[in-house]
């Protein structure tokens, strides 16, 4: 990364995006950068299909899902653990940092992700860590819903082949048994899903910056970005 100099640094930014298009790994090393948090709230609608899931839980069945949201505890945590993991995700004192991430999970999470009291809890729960500001928060609707105040926003695109094949490639680094064609089809069911929705649906901020990462290396991007804050 190239020396600039960065007076006023935007308090909040927020990532929004669909699916693998890089948001997590953009936004953790512009955290790391400033020494601001970053928090990826994929990681908390996962937390609550994963434990719908443990629970043998009807993913259909709104109520019982939204009820679900409402009492969960989630806490993201500092790694502990040199298995890859960037945190260790812990639901309900039980640590499925890698389970959220499974195939199971993957299908159903966008589900969830509909029903509106799910959202609303997850918004009030993102909102407060935003309280305390210097925070990069990634998602669908941070821009739009959760932080509309924020000082700068990014929506993150690439086209669902180039994500599918990122996707694809860091599944098989991580020892993950994929097929290209699957993982494709699961990116574009949850583009449909997360596009689609009636409440929050994942869509650009019409002050957000759209990044269109097609052609782009990870550090490119994170030039551009650190292009935007600089001024
Ligand atoms: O970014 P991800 O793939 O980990 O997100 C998992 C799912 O969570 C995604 O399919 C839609 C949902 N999600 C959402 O609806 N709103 C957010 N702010 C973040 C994620």
């Amino acid at each position: 990364m190239c020396d600039r100099e960065f007076q006023n640094l935007p308090d909040i930014i927020t990532i929004d995006g669909p699916a693998a298009s890089g948001k997590s790994t953009i936004g953790n090393l512009i955290a790391n950068k400033f020494g601001y948090i970053c928090l990826d709230t994929g990681i908390m609608y996962r937390a609550v299909a994963c434990q719908a899931l443990r629970e043998s839980l009807d993913i259909s069945d709104e109520l019982l899902i939204s009820q679900l949201a409402e009492r969960i505890s989630i806490d993201i945590l500092p790694s502990s653990n040199n298995d890859g993991r960037q945190f260790d995700v812990i639901i309900d004192g039980v640590d499925l940092t890698w389970d959220i991430r499974s195939n199971e999970v993957n299908q159903n999470v966008s589900e969830v992700s509909v029903y509106p009291r799910v959202r609303n809890a997850m918004t009030e729960l993102q909102r407060n860590i935003a309280k305390k500001g210097k925070i990069v928060m990634i998602g669908r609707d941070i821009g739009t819903v959760v932080l509309p105040q924020a000082d700068l926003k990014i929506y993150l695109e690439a086209s669902a082949e180039v994500r599918a094949q990122r996707r694809y490639v860091e599944d098989l680094a991580r020892g993950k048994k994929v097929c290209f064609g699957d993982v494709l089809e699961s990116i574009k069911h949850r583009d449909e899903i997360d596009t689609g929705r009636a409440v929050a649906p994942l869509k650009p901020a019409d002050d957000s910056v759209i990044v269109d990462s097609d052609q782009m290396t990870v550090y490119e991007v994170v030039e551009r970005i650190l292009d935007l804050i600089a001024g």
